[in-house]
């Protein structure tokens, strides 16, 4: 038995709203009822706002993100069709793997981790391939093994100046809800989100957006699909139902979900999600560390990959906070498994929060030999937090005080 709360501090599950656990303690319900839809068409609708997303839909799987890669690839690509994408992280490498198995031919770009999309790379892929071989285009917008955000943006404006036709598809599961992302402004096809990021909720939900072009295209595609099958649940969505049982529960959550990020407003909470960032990143150049992604235009505001010292494992730091002070930070994995350890800072969260994190780190890499100042890192994060509060009436405060 630990007293007090976890530190959840893995980039994902993340911290669940009192509110969202709320809106989900409720008796289980007919997903068949006639009132079933007034539930599911807001949802519809509002995620397209949250999507950014102007014309087109946005589907909801029961599934992981994993599941949102495959109904994006399944609905709107062929065996055999070829594919670009790059490599640098371990999510942007599943999804790669996810379409080697689907049978499509993958070009893939390899990129050092800790750097984001090779926009030029892609452009000269595009450029080449004047016969429009490639169907469509992969980029993973928060890589979140490493860090790093990619600019999506300039991922369409390469396909734009090689005037190439091909389905832009982004993976959003670390970004969507926490990020800036703008699916109709950036000209992306479809986007891939899950619920336990940005949403706040619990795993569950595989979150897909489709512009108007992807659901052309998947009206001709033929990689077999039935679950995650886009004109199943279009057929069923119109009129506010599922093709099977939904996860009625996790509905519940996701329109509270919904209402908080909107009664915060997007934008106020991507500004959230940039100074609690940059608190943290404060805190890791204070420490005298590094972070993976290599240049501040990498820098994710959803999850900071923090290099240990040469003869040190960031495991041994995971481990450590976990066991000694109840705080649950990300290993590395894959190829930078061991080299570091990642903090993540997305969803319901505050400075004090971040705070907390950013104590139990400190300790845990004093504790395993790591030279830190005690402090040093929560010093450095405290000020940016103090320096980039809102005002406060002091006088109103006083006052209150008497
Ligand atoms: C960027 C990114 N893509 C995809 C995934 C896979 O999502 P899931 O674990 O929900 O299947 C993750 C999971 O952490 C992720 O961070």
């Amino acid at each position: 038995m630990r007293a007090g709360n976890n530190g959840l501090f893995v980039p994902g599950p993340t911290n669940l709203p009192p509110q969202l656990r709320r809106a989900m303690d409720r008796p289980l319900e007919d997903h068949r009822s006639p009132d079933f839809p007034n539930l599911t068409l807001g949802l519809f609708e509002d995620l397209k706002r949250v999507f950014k997303l102007d014309r087109g839909r946005v589907f909801i799987f029961p599934g992981s993100g994993t599941g949102g890669w495959e109904a994006a690839i399944t609905n709107t690509l062929s065996p055999g069709d070829t594919v670009l994408a790059s490599v640098f992280g371990q999510f942007s490498h599943l999804w790669v793997d996810l379409c080697q198995r689907q049978g499509l031919n993958v070009q893939v770009i390899e990129t050092p981790w800790g750097e984001g999309a090779p926009v030029e790379q892609y452009a000269e892929h595009l450029a080449a391939d004047t016969a429009h071989k490639i169907k469509a285009v992969l980029v993973c917008h928060n890589e979140t093994t490493t860090g790093v955000t990619s600019d999506v943006a300039a991922v369409r404006a390469a396909m734009d100046a090689a005037n190439h036709p091909a389905l832009l598809m982004v993976d959003g599961v670390s970004s969507i809800a926490s990020i800036d992302f703008r699916m109709s402004e950036w000209g992306v096809d479809l986007a891939v989100s899950g619920s336990q990021k940005g949403f706040m909720l619990p795993t569950g939900l595989a979150l897909v957006g489709a512009s108007e072009k992807a659901l052309e295209a998947s009206r001709t595609a033929t990689c077999p699909r039935c679950f995650f099958d886009f004109a199943d649940m279009i057929k069923a969505n119109q009129d506010g139902y599922f093709p099977y049982t939904p996860a009625t529960t996790l509905l519940h959550g996701l329109r509270a979900s919904i209402d908080l990020l909107f009664a915060e407003g997007l934008d106020n909470v991507f500004k959230r999600h940039n100074r609690l960032a940059e608190g943290v990143r404060r805190a890791v150049a204070a420490w005298g560390l590094t972070l993976c992604a290599t240049a501040p235009k990498w820098y994710s505001d959803t999850v900071s990959a923090v290099c240990v010292p040469e003869g040190f494992n960031g495991n041994d730091v995971v481990s450590v906070a976990y066991a000694r002070y109840n705080l649950s930070l990300g290993v590395g994995l894959n190829k930078v498994a061991g080299r570091l350890f990642r903090i993540g800072h997305l969803g319901w969260l505050n400075e004090l929060m971040c705070l907390q994190a950013l104590a139990g780190t400190e300790m845990a890499m004093r504790d395993i030999g790591i030279r830190i100042t005690a402090g040093s890192g929560v010093g450095a994060a405290e000020e940016h937090y103090r320096q980039t509060a809102a005002p406060v009436a002091l006088q109103a405060a006083t006052a209150l005080k008497v």
